[in-house]
C-alpha cells in the first residue's frame, strides 16, 4: 500500500493574479471546496493517510487550511453539512499532515526533494495540484504496478502534436505488458517539454505518479535542466537509466486548472453536477448559451 502522496504547492500562481494576490491558487474555490481539497479527496481515496504538502512561508493560509478550527466545524455542523465538518476533523487526526517548504521557485524537482525527510523509506504518490481527476482509480492503478514489481510508475496520456512542449514527454521501449490487470509499458528516456519535432512520442506525464524512494538521490543530485529550473523529469530519467520506469496510460477524466480554459471548464462542471443547484444551473447555463458558438 502507498499511503504518502507529496502535493507541491509552493508556486506563485502568478497566471491567476490578481486573484492570487492573497489567496494561494491551490485555495480558490472550485464550489464550496478548495481545488486543493479535490487532490486530498483523490489521494485518500486511494488510501492515503499522510498528506506531505510542500508550501512557501509566504503562503501561510495552505497550513491553515488544514488547521483545526472548532468554530468553522461548528457552523458548518450548524449548516447542515456535517459530512464537511468530519472531513476537515480528520487532519491532524487520522489523517496526517506534514509540511516541508520550498522558498525559492527553483522547480518541481526541487520542490518534491524538500519532502525527502517526510516521506522517509516507503514508495509514495507524487499529485500537481493544477490537474484535477474524476476519481482515485489512477493512483490506486499505479500503486498495484508499484507494489507488483518495486518499480516506480507515471501516468500518461496521449496528447495532440501541438501539446507535446507542455509536457514532460517519455520514450517507450519494449512491449506493453499487463500488471495487476492494467496495461503497462517500459520507459527509459523522458524529456521535459521537448520541441514538437524532438518529442520522443505523443505520451505525456499527467500530473500523477508513483514512486520509489530512490528517487531522491537522483532529486539531489540534479542540476538546471534545460529550462533553468530542476525538473523531477529529469530525476525519472536518471532513474530510469536504471532500470526501466512504467508508463501507465489513463482513461481518467482529467482536467487541467493550470491553464484559464481548464479553470473555467472545472468550476461550469462542478456547477452543472451539483446535487443541489446543478438543474437549475443547467437551465440557466443552456437559456445563455443558446444560439452561441
Ligand atoms: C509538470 C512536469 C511535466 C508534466 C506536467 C503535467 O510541468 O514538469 O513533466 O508533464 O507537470 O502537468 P508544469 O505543468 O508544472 O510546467
Amino acid at each position: 500500500m502507498i499511503t504518502t502522496a507529496v502535493i507541491p504547492a509552493a508556486g506563485l500562481g502568478t497566471r491567476m493574479l490578481p486573484a492570487t494576490k492573497v489567496v494561494p491558487k491551490e485555495l480558490l474555490p472550485i464550489d464550496e471546496r478548495p481545488a486543493l481539497q479535490l487532490i486530498v479527496d483523490e489521494a485518500v481515496g486511494a488510501g492515503v493517510d499522510h498528506l506531505v504538502i510542500i508550501t512557501s512561508r509566504s503562503k501561510p493560509a495552505i497550513e491553515q487550511y488544514f488547521a483545526s478550527d472548532p468554530m468553522v466545524e461548528a457552523s458548518l455542523e450548524r449548516q447542515g453539512r456535517g459530512s464537511a465538518a468530519d472531513q476537515l476533523r480528520r487532519y491532524g487526526n487520522d489523517i496526517r499532515v506534514s509540511f516541508a517548504y520550498q522558498d525559492r521557485p527553483e522547480g518541481l524537482g526541487h520542490a518534491i526533494g524538500c519532502a525527502r525527510a517526510a516521506v522517509g523509506e516507503e514508495p509514495f504518490f507524487v499529485m500537481l495540484p493544477d490537474e484535477l481527476m474524476s476519481n482515485s482509480s489512477l493512483l490506486i492503478g499505479l500503486a498495484r504496478v508499484v507494489e507488483a514489481t518495486g518499480i516506480g510508475a507515471v501516468a500518461l496520456k496521449r496528447m495532440p502534436r501541438t501539446e507535446l512542449s507542455r509536457y514532460g514527454i517519455v520514450a517507450p521501449v519494449g512491449e506493453e505488458r499487463t500488471v495487476s490487470d492494467l496495461v503497462v509499458f517500459p520507459f527509459v528516456g523522458v524529456v521535459e517539454k521537448p520541441a514538437v519535432d524532438d518529442a520522443p512520442s505523443d505520451l505525456a506525464i499527467i500530473g500523477r505518479y508513483a514512486l520509489t524512494p530512490d528517487i531522491f538521490d537522483d532529486l539531489d543530485a540534479l542540476t538546471p535542466g534545460s529550462t533553468g529550473e530542476l525538473q523531477l523529469t529529469d530525476a525519472l530519467a536518471a532513474q530510469a537509466k536504471r532500470k526501466p520506469l512504467w508508463g501507465v496510460i489513463s482513461e481518467v477524466g482529467r482536467i487541467d486548472i493550470g491553464n484559464p480554459l481548464g479553470w473555467r471548464q472545472a468550476v461550469l462542471e462542478a456547477a452543472v453536477d451539483d446535487p443541489e443547484h446543478g438543474a437549475a444551473f443547467r437551465r440557466w447555463l443552456s437559456a445563455r448559451t443558446a444560439g452561441l458558438a
